[in-house]
């Protein structure tokens, strides 16, 4: 399938789905074929109505800073960062926060289950209760070479590892996004293996920088970021950081992600930010400061590698790119 001979998230517009296209002409409708709606349809009325309640979770944020993590560059404006994403679910553009907007995020159901003492289900906003949160700032590599740097909320993963309850059997913890295509129009592209999966080994899930972000920039984490809550791993492509988690697997079986189906050869289990490797198809010694125009060399590790270098020793024949 021609598909997956392209580096995974830059499809041309021009072979988007006609799904797509039907989205794209919505979007431009906005607010007005919104208004029509709520005259015409109950049903209608309803949806905007759920789509416009308050994030319960709002009183949470702004998080107390942990100063622990600093950058080396400046934060990526807001209005910069939530303009230029990736989220496949809604579409290939990289303009995609309008159509987000569609992601119902209440209830969010989140479900433990596998190598577990017990398997659960719990609604975000219990888990929100049973956690600490903090801010933390990471800068954020895309495989495709530009760069961001973040004010992420939320807390890190191996809280949530701790609920979880693992037992000594599991090697990898495997996480879901939604899987909505009457809701998340890109769904309904049959050539991605849906719904969005990644994995984590137990000691990367357990490292203190893998972070569950619910929050950004000082409010509940923005649809198109992936909310209610995403994987922030900062020393890994922005691919591997999975949005709209609604399971988390622990499971002895290393989990297949989606590019990884799609594109073994280019996107494999232990990519990571290695400028001195590069991908099959274009360099990775430099990036694009998104927002700035600034073009700076790549760190190893994206710079994080006091915290993540032990976690690669003895995976020297892997292949540490993407
Ligand atoms: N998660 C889901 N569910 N769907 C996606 O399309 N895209 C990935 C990652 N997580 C993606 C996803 C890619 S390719 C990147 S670069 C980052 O999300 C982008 O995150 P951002 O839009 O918040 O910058």
């Amino acid at each position: 399938m021609h598909v997956i001979r392209r580096r995974g998230w830059e499809i041309p517009e021009r072979e988007a789905t006609p799904e797509h296209l039907f989205l794209s002409r919505r979007a431009v409708l906005g607010a007005g074929a919104a208004a029509a709606a709520l005259a015409i349809s109950p049903q209608a009325a309803v949806a905007q109505r759920v789509t416009d309640i308050p994030d319960p979770s709002k009183d949470l944020y702004p998080a107390r800073r942990n100063e622990k993590y600093t950058l080396d560059r400046p934060v990526t404006r807001e209005e910069v960062n939530g303009n230029y994403n990736n989220f496949y679910e809604f579409g290939t553009s990289k303009e995609i926060a309008k159509a987000a907007q569609a992601l119902r995020i209440r209830p969010w159901t989140i479900r433990i289950d596998g190598k577990v003492e017990k398997p659960f289900e719990l609604g975000i906003d219990d888990l929100l209760a049973r956690v600490a949160l903090e801010e933390r700032l990471y800068r954020f590599r895309c495989v495709e070479a530009w760069s961001m740097a973040i004010p992420w909320s939320g807390f890190p993963f191996a809280r949530l590892v701790e609920l979880a309850r693992p037992l000594s059997s599991a090697k990898y913890v495997r996480m879901e996004t939604f899987l909505d295509p009457k809701m998340a129009p890109g769904q309904r592209a049959s050539w991605y293996p849906w719904p969005y999966v990644e994995g984590l080994t137990i000691a990367e899930a357990t490292n203190e920088l893998t972070f569950l972000a619910t929050g950004a920039y000082g409010k509940p984490i923005a649809k198109q970021h992936g909310a209610p809550i995403r994987l922030a791993v900062p020393w890994k492509y922005g691919f591997k950081s999975i949005k709209s988690i609604v399971r988390f697997s622990f499971v002895e079986e290393r989990p297949k992600s989606l590019w990884q189906q799609l594109q073994d050869s280019e996107y494999g289990f232990w990519a990571n930010v290695n400028p001195e490797v590069p991908h099959p198809r274009w360099s990775q010694a430099s990036e694009e400061l998104i927002g700035t125009g600034e073009r700076r060399p790549t760190l190893k590790f994206n710079g994080y590698g006091d915290y993540v270098a032990d976690l690669y020793k003895g995976l020297e024949n892997e292949r540490l790119w993407a």
